[in-house]
């Protein structure tokens, strides 16, 4: 009987994982849960035998690949696999996937409230300032990017979108203005929201020459990942742009300097919050579930990434 292992630091809502369990045993596997482990060598000991595992932001490196004897399949229930070594996976003739789409929404929907957070001085009580009219810049226009373009269409702002690998046609398909660059992207924007995925060339990419140029007042938004940034270059700006406010839901290796130096223009998420609702885990837990499923029962690699 093949093993699942649920492998999450940060657990799915109950929900989701009663949702995994049906999946799992109605197809004839067993379901084994790690949940809120502290300490490496748990994921170690109860992966050792499992033939699949769901993971979220769990790190699954080549040493946890090495103690996972019977392991053919890694789901990672979300879209960025920047925590899993694909390579390693590879070498060790196992399979990696993610569950894209499925988080969307909730990502989208954390952007817009950070957003009037942000626009309203983090609720502090002095005046602030309303969405709509506003410029918006969606950085990377893939499923969240494109959320998040809708929904502010929706509060009346003329919406701005950079992705390198869209044509033209296909962002304006939307009613989105496409831009050519970065930096154009800041510079005709009030508020960006980045959601560029963290992959080695994109290390460092929302840089100085981008950050700088935003619109009087701007607010730059990171759902994305703290590594697509440059944080020297973010301090810079933050020095020298004393109107612009920084919002983001993954705290930056910076974080504690951000928070001494920048009071009223940072603010960050305790905890990475962006995909933490029961929706979102019931999507990409199911879809995860269902994805090892068909890759056990009939070799099935939609959704492969290694
Ligand atoms: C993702 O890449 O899907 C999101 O960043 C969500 O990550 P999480 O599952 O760790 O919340």
């Amino acid at each position: 009987m093949a093993k699942v292992l649920i492998a999450t630091e940060k657990p799915f809502a109950p929900v989701a994982v009663k949702g995994i369990r049906k999946i799992v045993e109605e197809a004839g596997f067993e379901l084994n849960l790690l949940e809120k482990y502290t300490e490496k060598s748990q994921l170690l000991t109860a992966i050792a035998d499992v033939d699949a595992v769901i993971i979220r932001s769990d790190k699954i490196d080549a040493e946890v690949l090495d103690a996972a004897k019977n392991l053919k399949i890694v789901v990672r229930a979300g879209a960025g696999y920047d925590n899993v070594d694909c390579e390693a996976a590879k070498a060790h003739n196992v399979c990696v996937m993610n569950t894209p789409g499925q988080n969307s929404n909730a990502v989208a929907e954390l952007c817009m409230g950070l957003i009037i957070y942000g626009l309203r001085n983090f609720y502090n009580g002095a005046s602030g300032r309303e969405l709509a009219g506003k410029k918006v810049g969606i950085l990377a226009y893939g499923y969240i990017g494109k959320l998040v373009a809708k929904y502010c269409k929706a509060f009346g702002c003329e919406v701005y979108a950079y992705h390198p690998r869209r044509t033209d046609e296909q962002i304006k398909a939307d009613g989105v203005i496409p831009t050519h660059s970065q930096e154009e992207l800041f510079e005709k924007c009030d508020i960006v929201s980045v959601h560029t995925p963290s992959r080695p060339e994109n290390k460092g990419c929302v840089n100085y020459a981008c950050m700088s140029k935003i619109r009087e007042k701007g607010i730059i938004l990171n759902t994305a990942r703290k590594e697509v940034f440059n944080e020297e270059d973010l301090i810079k700006v933050m020095n020298e742009r004393t109107d612009i406010k920084y919002i983001t839901d993954i705290q930056p290796a910076c974080h504690e300097k951000m928070v001494a130096e920048f009071e009223g223009r940072y603010y960050a998420t305790p905890k990475k919050m962006g995909a933490q609702t029961a929706e979102a885990n019931i999507n990409a837990g199911l879809a995860a579930a269902n994805q090892i499923v068909k890759f056990i029962k009939n070799g099935d690699e939609t959704f492969r990434v290694n």
